[in-house]
Formats: structure tokens, C-alpha cells, sequence
């Protein structure tokens, strides 16, 4: 069976391809999930995005049976702590992407609250992020 995983992105990701494209890039969220389908058609994808962040725990239970959930929190990265707890006790295996090295940034991006709840988490790569994620979990699943 092909693989299940979530890409979750959250507040204000819809607008990527706007917004800072000199933090964040030029490329769109549809850009995006263009390029991760073409990268691995072998993987069942589930691409969500949104700004409310009670309907993204509802995604993130939802992955629960997933092989892998793949989330970039937005800005709910330094203070959601409700996503904090929805993520750690999901199944899936998890991992945490911002598009931006957050470390080089203002001071309070530094802090994730998200990241002890999932497994790896990775900063500054663009949507190359995605795909190193991707490919961990395929990897760490033995695909
Ligand atoms: C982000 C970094 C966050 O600090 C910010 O609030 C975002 C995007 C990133 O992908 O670099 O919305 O998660």
C-alpha cells in the first residue's frame, strides 16, 4: 500500500509566494505540492492549510493513521501549545519545517514549542524542508 502523509501548513502559509518572498521565497503553496507529488508519486499525500488553529488539531488527529504528518505550525510554532498537545500523541511519525532559518531571525522565532512534540524538525531550506522530511519518513518506515 502507498504510503499516507500529511503536509500541514498553518497561519498565514496560504499566502506564501506574497508574503516576504525575500524570508520565505516565491514559490506558492500549490508550487509547493506540485513539486512533493512529482518528487515522490509513490506517496498518498494529504495537503492542508489553514489559519484556524482548533481545525489544524482537527488535521493533526486526523494523520493520527498516517505513516508520516509533516507540519510547518506558522507563527503557532512559538506559542500553540493546544498544537503542542494534539501533536504528541499522534502515531505518525513527525516532523516540523519552516521554510525559513527561524534561528537567524527576531529572537522570540527561536523558540518552538512544537518541536519536543514531534520527532525531527527541520529550519532553512525552503521547500527542500518538505522533501527531506518526506524522505526521512519514507526512509524511517523502510519504504
Ligand atoms: C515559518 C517561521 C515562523 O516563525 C513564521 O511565523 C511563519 C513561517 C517558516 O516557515 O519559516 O509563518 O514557520
Amino acid at each position: 500500500m502507498n504510503p499516507k502523509v500529511f503536509i500541514l501548513n498553518g497561519v498565514n502559509l496560504g499566502a506564501l509566494g506574497q508574503r516576504r518572498p525575500e524570508v520565505y521565497g516565491t514559490l506558492t503553496l500549490s508550487d509547493i505540492e506540485r513539486f512533493l507529488r512529482e518528487k515522490f508519486p509513490e506517496v498518498n499525500f494529504e495537503f492542508r492549510q489553514t489559519d484556524h488553529e482548533g481545525e489544524m488539531v482537527g488535521f493533526v488527529r486526523e494523520a493520527t493513521d498516517a505513516a508520516g504528518l509533516v507540519i510547518n505550525p506558522g507563527a503557532w510554532t512559538h506559542y500553540s501549545y493546544a498544537l503542542h498537545d494534539a501533536l504528541e500523541v499522534v502515531d505518525a511519525l513527525r516532523v516540523e519545517v519552516h521554510l525559513s532559518n527561524v534561528h537567524v531571525r527576531e529572537y522570540w522565532r527561536r523558540r518552538s514549542v512544537t518541536s519536543p512534540a514531534v520527532h525531527a524538525v527541520v529550519a532553512g531550506m525552503g521547500v527542500h524542508g518538505y522533501v527531506a522530511a518526506v524522505r526521512y519518513i519514507l526512509e524511517s518506515i523502510g519504504d
